[in-house]
Protein backbone atom coordinates (compact mmCIF):
# COMPACT_ATOMS: atom_id res chain seq x y z
CA UNK A 1 0.00 0.00 0.00
CA UNK A 2 0.72 3.86 -0.72
CA UNK A 3 0.08 6.33 2.25
CA UNK A 4 -1.91 8.92 0.78
CA UNK A 5 0.30 11.81 1.31
CA UNK A 6 0.46 13.79 -1.63
CA UNK A 7 -2.66 12.69 -2.47
CA UNK A 8 -4.63 15.40 -5.08
CA UNK A 9 -7.20 15.87 -7.61
CA UNK A 10 -4.67 18.22 -9.70
CA UNK A 11 -5.63 16.37 -13.48
CA UNK A 12 -8.18 14.48 -15.08
CA UNK A 13 -7.21 11.26 -16.73
CA UNK A 14 -10.85 9.26 -16.15
CA UNK A 15 -14.47 10.96 -15.88
CA UNK A 16 -14.53 10.13 -11.94
CA UNK A 17 -11.92 13.07 -11.66
CA UNK A 18 -12.68 16.83 -11.71
CA UNK A 19 -9.80 19.26 -10.56
CA UNK A 20 -12.31 21.94 -9.63
CA UNK A 21 -13.46 19.80 -6.93
CA UNK A 22 -12.37 20.72 -3.96
CA UNK A 23 -10.33 17.64 -2.29
CA UNK A 24 -8.57 16.47 1.15
CA UNK A 25 -5.61 15.49 1.41
CA UNK A 26 -6.60 14.56 5.30
CA UNK A 27 -9.52 13.24 4.61
CA UNK A 28 -7.92 11.34 2.60
CA UNK A 29 -5.81 10.05 4.60
CA UNK A 30 -7.96 9.10 7.40
CA UNK A 31 -9.85 6.90 5.17
CA UNK A 32 -7.26 4.98 4.05
CA UNK A 33 -5.46 4.76 7.70
CA UNK A 34 -8.75 2.80 7.99
CA UNK A 35 -8.09 0.39 5.58
CA UNK A 36 -4.95 -0.37 6.24
CA UNK A 37 -5.75 -0.99 9.84
CA UNK A 38 -8.46 -3.06 8.89
CA UNK A 39 -6.04 -5.37 6.41
CA UNK A 40 -3.59 -5.59 9.54
CA UNK A 41 -6.54 -6.31 12.29
CA UNK A 42 -7.78 -9.29 9.86
CA UNK A 43 -3.96 -10.53 10.36
CA UNK A 44 -2.70 -9.42 6.38
CA UNK A 45 0.90 -8.08 6.74
CA UNK A 46 0.64 -4.94 4.91
CA UNK A 47 4.17 -3.30 2.97
CA UNK A 48 4.47 0.13 2.70
CA UNK A 49 6.03 2.05 -0.58
CA UNK A 50 7.29 5.64 0.05
CA UNK A 51 5.23 8.21 -1.77
CA UNK A 52 6.61 10.66 -4.06
CA UNK A 53 5.53 14.53 -4.12
CA UNK A 54 4.11 15.49 -7.14
CA UNK A 55 2.49 11.68 -7.96
CA UNK A 56 -1.04 12.06 -6.71
CA UNK A 57 -2.39 9.17 -7.83
CA UNK A 58 0.70 7.06 -6.11
CA UNK A 59 -2.00 5.86 -3.13
CA UNK A 60 -3.85 3.68 -5.90
CA UNK A 61 -0.64 0.46 -5.73
CA UNK A 62 -2.80 -1.82 -7.23
CA UNK A 63 -1.71 -0.53 -10.79
CA UNK A 64 2.20 -0.63 -9.66
CA UNK A 65 2.67 -4.47 -10.87
CA UNK A 66 0.77 -7.80 -11.42
CA UNK A 67 2.37 -9.83 -9.09
CA UNK A 68 2.14 -13.50 -9.29
CA UNK A 69 4.28 -16.87 -8.51
CA UNK A 70 6.91 -14.57 -7.02
CA UNK A 71 7.52 -12.72 -10.32
CA UNK A 72 6.86 -9.14 -10.48
CA UNK A 73 5.73 -7.34 -13.60
CA UNK A 74 5.90 -3.71 -13.24
CA UNK A 75 3.58 -1.33 -14.86
CA UNK A 76 3.95 1.07 -17.85
CA UNK A 77 1.06 3.75 -17.45
CA UNK A 78 -0.71 5.26 -20.38
CA UNK A 79 -0.85 9.13 -18.89
CA UNK A 80 2.45 10.70 -18.77
CA UNK A 81 1.03 11.80 -14.88
CA UNK A 82 1.80 8.64 -13.57
CA UNK A 83 4.32 7.41 -15.82
CA UNK A 84 6.85 8.18 -12.54
CA UNK A 85 5.22 5.97 -10.86
CA UNK A 86 7.21 2.35 -12.18
CA UNK A 87 10.25 3.78 -11.56
CA UNK A 88 9.69 3.88 -7.86
CA UNK A 89 8.04 0.33 -8.28
CA UNK A 90 10.76 -0.99 -9.32
CA UNK A 91 13.19 0.05 -7.02
CA UNK A 92 10.84 -1.25 -4.35
CA UNK A 93 10.77 -4.59 -5.50
CA UNK A 94 14.51 -4.62 -6.12
CA UNK A 95 15.21 -3.41 -2.69
CA UNK A 96 12.83 -5.80 -0.92
CA UNK A 97 14.98 -8.53 -3.02
CA UNK A 98 12.35 -9.97 -5.28
CA UNK A 99 14.68 -11.51 -7.45
CA UNK A 100 12.46 -11.41 -11.08
CA UNK A 101 11.14 -7.90 -11.25
CA UNK A 102 10.93 -6.49 -14.82
CA UNK A 103 8.72 -3.29 -16.82
CA UNK A 104 6.08 -3.82 -18.91
CA UNK A 105 6.53 -3.21 -22.32
CA UNK A 106 3.55 -2.32 -23.74
CA UNK A 107 0.91 0.09 -21.41
CA UNK A 108 -0.18 -2.42 -18.04
CA UNK A 109 -1.80 -1.18 -15.43
CA UNK A 110 -0.61 -3.74 -13.19
CA UNK A 111 -3.36 -5.26 -11.21
CA UNK A 112 -5.62 -2.35 -12.01
CA UNK A 113 -5.97 -4.50 -15.30
CA UNK A 114 -4.58 -7.67 -14.24
CA UNK A 115 -6.75 -10.28 -11.77
CA UNK A 116 -5.35 -13.42 -10.85
CA UNK A 117 -7.91 -16.51 -9.72
CA UNK A 118 -5.31 -18.93 -8.61
CA UNK A 119 -5.14 -20.76 -11.69
CA UNK A 120 -5.67 -17.79 -14.60
CA UNK A 121 -5.23 -14.24 -15.12
CA UNK A 122 -7.90 -11.80 -16.02
CA UNK A 123 -6.95 -9.51 -18.17
CA UNK A 124 -9.07 -6.00 -18.98
CA UNK A 125 -8.51 -3.75 -21.95
CA UNK A 126 -10.49 -0.94 -23.94
CA UNK A 127 -8.94 1.92 -21.67
CA UNK A 128 -5.89 1.21 -20.02
CA UNK A 129 -3.71 -1.81 -20.48
CA UNK A 130 -3.10 -2.45 -24.21
CA UNK A 131 -4.35 -5.50 -25.58
CA UNK A 132 -0.71 -6.58 -26.80
CA UNK A 133 0.17 -6.56 -23.09
CA UNK A 134 -1.97 -9.20 -22.22
CA UNK A 135 0.67 -11.47 -24.87
CA UNK A 136 2.78 -10.09 -22.96
CA UNK A 137 1.23 -11.09 -19.65
CA UNK A 138 0.84 -14.56 -20.65
CA UNK A 139 4.58 -14.84 -21.50
CA UNK A 140 6.30 -13.35 -18.75
CA UNK A 141 4.08 -15.44 -15.98
CA UNK A 142 3.15 -18.46 -17.82
CA UNK A 143 -0.30 -18.61 -17.24
CA UNK A 144 -3.54 -18.53 -19.42
CA UNK A 145 -4.64 -14.65 -19.86
CA UNK A 146 -8.60 -14.40 -20.57
CA UNK A 147 -8.86 -11.14 -22.41
CA UNK A 148 -12.02 -8.54 -21.50
CA UNK A 149 -13.08 -5.65 -23.13
CA UNK A 150 -14.58 -2.55 -21.29
CA UNK A 151 -17.09 -0.60 -22.78
CA UNK A 152 -17.93 1.69 -19.85
CA UNK A 153 -15.95 4.59 -19.04
CA UNK A 154 -16.98 4.69 -15.23
CA UNK A 155 -15.05 1.49 -15.01
CA UNK A 156 -11.81 2.08 -16.99
CA UNK A 157 -9.91 -0.59 -15.34
CA UNK A 158 -11.15 -4.18 -14.84
CA UNK A 159 -10.72 -3.75 -11.13
CA UNK A 160 -13.40 -1.11 -11.12
CA UNK A 161 -15.87 -3.83 -12.67
CA UNK A 162 -14.53 -7.54 -11.31
CA UNK A 163 -13.84 -9.12 -8.30
CA UNK A 164 -12.11 -12.54 -7.42
CA UNK A 165 -13.20 -13.43 -4.14
CA UNK A 166 -11.55 -16.98 -4.15
CA UNK A 167 -11.65 -20.24 -5.26
CA UNK A 168 -12.59 -19.55 -9.04
CA UNK A 169 -15.81 -17.39 -7.59
CA UNK A 170 -16.02 -13.80 -8.69
CA UNK A 171 -18.38 -11.29 -8.86
CA UNK A 172 -18.78 -8.58 -11.60
CA UNK A 173 -21.21 -6.03 -13.37
CA UNK A 174 -21.60 -7.14 -16.79
CA UNK A 175 -23.28 -3.58 -18.01
CA UNK A 176 -19.26 -2.46 -18.21
CA UNK A 177 -18.36 -5.99 -20.63
CA UNK A 178 -18.53 -5.67 -24.15
CA UNK A 179 -21.34 -8.46 -25.54
CA UNK A 180 -18.43 -11.01 -26.15
CA UNK A 181 -16.86 -10.15 -23.39
CA UNK A 182 -20.09 -10.69 -21.09
CA UNK A 183 -20.58 -14.55 -22.99
CA UNK A 184 -17.03 -15.62 -21.89
CA UNK A 185 -17.86 -14.09 -18.09
CA UNK A 186 -21.11 -16.26 -17.97
CA UNK A 187 -19.91 -19.67 -20.11
CA UNK A 188 -16.50 -19.46 -17.45
CA UNK A 189 -18.15 -18.12 -13.93
CA UNK A 190 -22.06 -19.62 -14.54
CA UNK A 191 -22.50 -18.55 -10.50
CA UNK A 192 -20.60 -15.41 -10.76
CA UNK A 193 -22.71 -12.91 -8.48
CA UNK A 194 -24.00 -10.28 -11.00
CA UNK A 195 -24.04 -7.02 -9.05
CA UNK A 196 -26.36 -4.16 -9.64
CA UNK A 197 -25.44 -1.02 -11.12
CA UNK A 198 -26.13 0.91 -7.95
CA UNK A 199 -23.65 -1.28 -6.68
CA UNK A 200 -21.24 -0.62 -9.09
CA UNK A 201 -21.67 2.82 -9.43
CA UNK A 202 -19.68 3.62 -5.63
CA UNK A 203 -17.49 1.35 -6.51
CA UNK A 204 -18.86 -2.00 -4.97
CA UNK A 205 -16.47 -4.47 -7.35
CA UNK A 206 -13.64 -2.48 -6.38
CA UNK A 207 -13.07 -5.43 -3.85
CA UNK A 208 -10.19 -7.58 -2.10
CA UNK A 209 -10.89 -10.51 -0.74
CA UNK A 210 -8.92 -13.13 1.31
CA UNK A 211 -11.55 -15.81 0.39
CA UNK A 212 -13.37 -15.43 3.60
CA UNK A 213 -13.60 -11.61 4.65
CA UNK A 214 -14.01 -9.40 1.55
CA UNK A 215 -13.03 -5.72 2.03
CA UNK A 216 -15.28 -3.14 0.36
CA UNK A 217 -16.53 0.10 -0.16
CA UNK A 218 -19.26 0.60 2.29
CA UNK A 219 -22.03 1.97 0.13
CA UNK A 220 -22.34 -1.06 -1.64
CA UNK A 221 -25.09 -2.77 0.85
CA UNK A 222 -26.40 -4.65 -2.05
CA UNK A 223 -23.40 -6.38 -2.60
CA UNK A 224 -22.30 -6.70 0.82
CA UNK A 225 -26.11 -8.97 1.54
CA UNK A 226 -24.86 -11.27 -1.52
CA UNK A 227 -21.44 -11.89 -0.06
CA UNK A 228 -23.35 -12.69 3.13
CA UNK A 229 -25.77 -14.98 1.44
CA UNK A 230 -22.87 -17.02 -0.06
CA UNK A 231 -21.11 -17.70 3.61
CA UNK A 232 -18.63 -14.10 2.87
CA UNK A 233 -18.17 -11.64 5.55
CA UNK A 234 -18.20 -8.16 4.31
CA UNK A 235 -16.38 -5.61 5.51
CA UNK A 236 -17.16 -1.98 4.64
CA UNK A 237 -14.51 0.54 4.35
CA UNK A 238 -15.56 4.15 3.53
CA UNK A 239 -12.81 5.54 0.55
CA UNK A 240 -15.09 8.41 -0.48
CA UNK A 241 -12.45 10.52 -0.49
CA UNK A 242 -10.34 8.67 -3.05
CA UNK A 243 -13.63 7.71 -5.12
CA UNK A 244 -13.14 11.34 -6.31
CA UNK A 245 -9.90 10.02 -8.52
CA UNK A 246 -11.99 6.92 -9.19
CA UNK A 247 -10.52 4.25 -6.93
CA UNK A 248 -11.28 2.50 -3.95
CA UNK A 249 -10.52 -0.35 -1.88
CA UNK A 250 -9.05 -2.67 -4.13
CA UNK A 251 -6.81 0.49 -6.32
CA UNK A 252 -5.64 1.20 -2.92
CA UNK A 253 -3.99 -2.57 -2.49
CA UNK A 254 -1.57 -4.02 -4.65
CA UNK A 255 -1.64 -8.17 -3.80
CA UNK A 256 2.20 -9.43 -3.49
CA UNK A 257 2.31 -13.39 -4.14
CA UNK A 258 5.36 -15.36 -3.70
N1 LIG B 1 -6.76 8.32 -10.72
C1 LIG B 1 -6.26 7.00 -10.95
C2 LIG B 1 -6.18 6.74 -12.44
O1 LIG B 1 -7.06 7.16 -13.13
C3 LIG B 1 -7.12 5.99 -10.28
C4 LIG B 1 -6.59 4.60 -10.38
C5 LIG B 1 -7.50 3.57 -9.78
N2 LIG B 1 -6.88 2.33 -9.70
C6 LIG B 1 -7.43 1.13 -10.00
N3 LIG B 1 -6.76 0.07 -9.75
N4 LIG B 1 -8.58 1.05 -10.61
O2 LIG B 1 -5.26 6.13 -12.93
Amino acid sequence: MCRPTYFDVTYSINVWMDPSRPTSARTGQEQWKGLHDTFSTLGHRVELIEPVPGLPDMVFSANGATVVDGRALVARFRDRQRADESAAYLDWFRAAGWSEVCQAEYVNEGEGDFLFTGTEILAGTGFRSDQRAHDEVRDFFGRPVVSLRLVDPRFYHLDTALSHLGDGEIMYYPGAFSKESRSILSERFPNAILADESDAAVFGLNAVSDGKNVLLPQAATGLAARLRDRGYTPVGADLTELLKAGGSVKCCTLELRE
